[in-house]
């Protein structure tokens, strides 16, 4: 018996190896599919390409790769849409950047989502050839209501065979043409190619950059969807776990890429392939995950060209739509210079022409550098930070307090006081006005209070804020008429 015993134990896993072939067998005129196949995704990257600037110290494209290269099954990389933000020249090097990381990640499919529609097709159609992955869209159209890109995708993993569909709201452009885009109703266009790509696939995956409820309508109208992947901005599944709406998986991770969404399916190698069971999750990219080095080179090529680029002048290629209206007011006839001079300061020494920051002005002005506090202006540097290019010289001319000039703005370290958009870039340096308010005996306030349209335009230029309008912008920044309180 007990040799019996050990003599099964031997042929058993054998005997059941040869039943497993036998069954593939009869069940197969279908290819041999693996068993687990995991989807990484990732939505609303919107050109995060570092580690979060927040608290939790998360994402980056480098991390992104390591937790992508971890994988022991076999996978693919989609990314669902929105991954890029806005047209400004800076913004352009960053998405042409994160396409690049794309492109050494080994990223299968790119869906079209709000934040690139917005560019319109002539910088869409520049991101496309930069990216390896084929841009997909059900939904997205010209004024004839034709599509302009694929559809979807069938990616093969090890036999199996993926249907990949995208779209994306429809929800903010009601059926109007915006960029030479017209956007289809995202229900009915799903809905279409269901059915399509159903008949040549195993499984149908929808990339939906979308919002909940539209992604909801459309599991509950399409069983034949097995997986819908989105997540707008910060929108997430809840406990970072997929759900389930009738036949379909339900998973989001929105959100600046301080996460990747990750799915696994457990498949069962019938004909037709089945889940049997998944495993989600958001995969935190901490710094438990080490950088990949091949994107920190790409990040660093970025950096030196952002370093090399002036952002004070109009781009050269400014022309083609994409970093600006290409009309130009020339300001050029009037400097700062002249403001300064409106002062009456020409002929004082340097130590008069120099900047005292905005919390020596509050000493006086209180209310106004109250009020001041409340506008971007006062954070232009954090957000610089935020971008982790506090150190680049290129941004300072805008972000900080007179940089380059006498008194001005050095780096961080040495003049704390003078970074962001203070009082000082609007009327000028403010040294020798508050040694005249102190003292009654120095002559009048060396100050204007004139700061027109030009001015603001020297740093709202054509590529910053192309839509630059001074009726519009000034009440935003506006600090009412009691100077002295
Ligand atoms: C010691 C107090 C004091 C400080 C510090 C001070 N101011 Fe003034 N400021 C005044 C007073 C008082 C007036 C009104 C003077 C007048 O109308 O003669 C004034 C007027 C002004 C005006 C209006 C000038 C005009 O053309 O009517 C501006 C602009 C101004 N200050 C900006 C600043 C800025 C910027 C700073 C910081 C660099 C600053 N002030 C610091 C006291 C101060
Ligand atoms: C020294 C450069 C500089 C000057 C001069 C300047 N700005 Fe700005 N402005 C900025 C920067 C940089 C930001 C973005 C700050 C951020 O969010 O980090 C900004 C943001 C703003 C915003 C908020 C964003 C938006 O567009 O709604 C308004 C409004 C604004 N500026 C209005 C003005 C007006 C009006 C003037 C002239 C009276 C002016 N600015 C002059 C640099 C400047
Ligand atoms: C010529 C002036 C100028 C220079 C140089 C400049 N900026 Fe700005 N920046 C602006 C203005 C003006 C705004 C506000 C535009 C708006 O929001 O309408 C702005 C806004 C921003 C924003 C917020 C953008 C958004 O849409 O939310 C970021 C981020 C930024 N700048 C980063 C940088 C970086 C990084 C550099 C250097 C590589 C730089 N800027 C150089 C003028 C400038
Ligand atoms: C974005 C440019 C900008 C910045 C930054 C700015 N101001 Fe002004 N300031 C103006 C403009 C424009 C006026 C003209 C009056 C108006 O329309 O608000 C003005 C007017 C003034 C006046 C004259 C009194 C009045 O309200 O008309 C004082 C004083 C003044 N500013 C002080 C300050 C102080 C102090 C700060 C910093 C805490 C500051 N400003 C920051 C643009 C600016």
């Amino acid at each position: 018996m007990n040799r019996l015993n050990s003599i099964l134990k031997y042929f058993a896993p054998m005997l059941v190896f040869a039943f497993a072939i036998g069954l593939l067998n009869c069940a197969s005129a279908s290819v041999q599919v693996p068993k687990h196949v995991v989807i990484f995704f990732s939505s609303e990257t919107k050109n995060e390409l570092f580690v979060c600037g927040c608290k939790e110290k998360l994402g980056g494209l480098a991390r992104r790769k390591t937790a992508i290269k971890n994988c022991e099954y076999p996978h693919i990389v989609v990314d669902v849409g929105s991954f890029s933000k806005g047209s400004k020249r800076f913004e352009k090097l960053k998405t042409e950047t994160l396409l690049k990381c794309y492109n050494n990640i080994g990223c299968d499919v790119i869906n079209v989502g709000t934040n690139e529609y917005r560019l319109g097709d002539e910088l869409v159609r520049y991101f496309e050839k930069i990216a390896d992955a084929p841009f997909i869209s059900a939904n997205v159209a010209d004024k004839n209501r034709e599509l302009v890109f694929p559809p979807y995708k069938i990616i093969t993993v090890d036999g199996l065979k993926l249907g990949v569909i995208g779209v994306v709201s429809s929800a903010f452009v009601k059926d109007e043409v915006r960029l030479g885009y017209r956007i289809l109703n995202i229900e009915e266009q799903a809905a279409k190619f269901v059915p399509e790509v159903s008949k040549q696939c195993d499984l149908v995956i929808l990339l939906a950059n979308a919002r909940d409820n539209e992604i909801e309508n459309i599991a509950a109208a399409n069983p034949g969807i097995d997986v819908i992947l989105g997540g707008r901005t910060f929108n997430y599944s809840e406990n970072d776990r997929p759900t389930k709406l009738g036949n379909t998986i339900i998973h989001k991770n929105g959100g600046m890429g301080k996460y990747l969404g990750r799915l696994r399916l457990d498949l069962q190698r019938a004909t037709p392939v089945k889940i049997k069971d998944y495993e989600g999750f958001n995969v935190h990219l901490g710094d438990d995950l080490v950088d990949d080095p091949e994107i920190l080179k790409i990040l660093d090529e970025y950096r030196t060209r952002l370093k090399t680029t002036d952002f004070t002048k109009p781009a050269e290629d400014s022309k083609d739509g994409t970093t600006g209206t290409g009309e130009k007011k020339d300001s050029s006839d009037v400097s700062d210079d002249d403001i300064l001079a409106d002062a009456d300061l020409a002929n004082e020494t340097p130590a008069y022409l120099s900047y005292t920051g905005a919390l020596k002005c509050a000493e006086c002005h209180k209310e106004i550098y109250n009020k001041w506090r409340r506008t971007r202006h006062a954070n232009a540097f954090i957000t610089l930070a935020a971008e982790q290019q506090d150190k680049n010289p290129q941004c300072f001319p805008c972000h900080t307090v007179g940089f380059k000039r006498i008194g001005g703005f050095v780096d961080f370290e040495s003049t704390p006081k003078l970074v962001g958009v203070q009082c000082e870039n609007c009327h000028g340096g403010g040294a020798a006005h508050v040694i005249a308010m102190k003292d009654p005996a120095k002559s009048g306030p060396a100050i204007t209070s004139r700061v027109p349209e030009f001015f603001c335009k020297k740093c709202h230029n054509d590529e910053w804020d192309a839509e630059f309008n001074m009726e519009e912008k000034l009440p935003l920044v506006d600090h009412g008429t009691d100077g002295t309180e």
